[in-house]
């Protein structure tokens, strides 16, 4: 004979133990678990079920009452456990007060913006940007710029050859240009002066890597050409250039030079800004710091592109970008600019 109070006793056991896993359920599996365990065909529910026909028939009224009503009771339940569980968001809901987080933002290669400053330097004094190309002729390279094959002064200018058939051997062998001044010849051939260009580019020497040689780096050639320019207007264009990229108190100096392609030649310095021209090791203890070579553009060159030199006359000039930004921003390393080192590249 079964005894109803103990059925009773362990339905409200099992009902205990119910409210309390159905607390600790915390997904649609725990939950679904749970129902197996409570109304499961294994379940105290399920095998209580098939005793009521051993009990007498109002006891079996009440038991069946009472199981009918516990059953339902965990039935809802569940539902209701896993409604809420479902209709809770993945994530965490959105603390309005954090700091945002930016997405990380690209930015210009230091290389690249000092070329922009020097080119907004020149474009409001009328100044138009032109392009040559990197892979050049002997003929644009040398000696249309009144470098001759055996002139000592093509060994400053030391060269990458390109062992590839030259596509016009009249023109020489193919190389990598070492400086940008072949554009110069390009432009002259193809227009007529007035002529004022900037050429922006890289160019190749074949030095061996160290903090201040890269066997590639950047110049901004200028070149301007009509019947009067003169030394005193390359004076004005560089002073005005030198003082917007260095400040307009930075004092600069022509110093006599020789370029095969400009005569008079000079080399521009600007004062040290480490020592204020005293003399530091940034600047060898001299004071001082070359920034361009330029010149009045050779007769001979005006020759080589058909101008008539008795007609027409001009400067030219030539910088090192590099040189530039690591003077601007206090660099002693070349090798920085080209390793991609995202910790000096985000500086700037
Ligand atoms: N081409 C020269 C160099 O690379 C610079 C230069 C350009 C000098 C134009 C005079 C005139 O050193």
């Amino acid at each position: 004979m079964i005894d109803l109070q103990q059925v009773r006793l362990s339905l409200s056991e099992l009902e205990q133990r119910f409210a309390r896993e159905l607390s600790e359920a915390k997904s649609p599996q725990d939950l679904e678990q749970l129902r197996i365990k409570c109304l499961g065909r294994k379940s105290l529910l399920a095998s209580s079920i098939k005793t009521l026909g051993a009990f007498r028939a109002e006891e079996r009224a009440i038991l069946g009452k009472t199981l009918n009503t516990l059953k339902a009771q965990i039935e809802s339940k569940l539902s209701e456990a896993k409604a809420k569980l479902l209709e809770q968001p993945a994530l965490a809901p959105v603390d309005v007060t954090l700091p945002g987080v930016s997405p990380p933002v690209g930015r210009l290669h230091p290389i690249t913006q000092t070329m922009a400053e020097i080119i907004a330097c020149f474009a409001p004094m009328g100044f138009e940007v032109v392009e040559g190309p990197e892979l050049e002729l002997e003929f644009y390279n040398f000696d249309a710029l009144n470098i001759p094959p055996d002139h000592p002064s093509r060994e400053t200018f030391d060269t990458v050859f390109v062992e590839a058939p030259s596509p016009e051997p009249r023109k020489g062998k193919l190389l990598l240009r070492s400086h940008t001044s072949p554009v110069q010849i390009r432009v002259m051939q193809a227009r007529k002066p007035p002529l004022r260009i900037l050429v922006p580019g890289k160019v190749f020497r074949p030095d061996p890597l160290d903090a201040s040689h890269s066997f590639m780096f950047h110049q901004v050639e200028g070149l301007m050409v009509d019947d009067r320019t003169n030394f005193a207007d390359l004076k004005g264009v560089l002073a005005t250039f030198v003082g917007q990229v260095f400040g307009p108190s930075t004092k600069m100096r022509f110093r006599p030079h020789f370029f095969p392609f400009t005569e008079p030649s000079a080399e521009v310095d600007i004062a040290c800004a480490g020592c204020r021209g005293r003399g530091c090791s940034t600047c060898g203890h001299k004071g001082w710091l070359e920034i361009l070579g330029c010149g009045m553009v050779h007769p001979n060159v005006f020759k080589a592109v058909g101008y008539d030199p008795t007609k027409v006359q001009g400067f030219a000039f030539g910088l090192g970008v590099e040189r530039i930004a690591m003077l601007k921003h206090g660099m002693i390393d070349i090798r920085l600019f080209f390793e991609n080192d995202l910790r000096f590249l985000e500086q700037f």
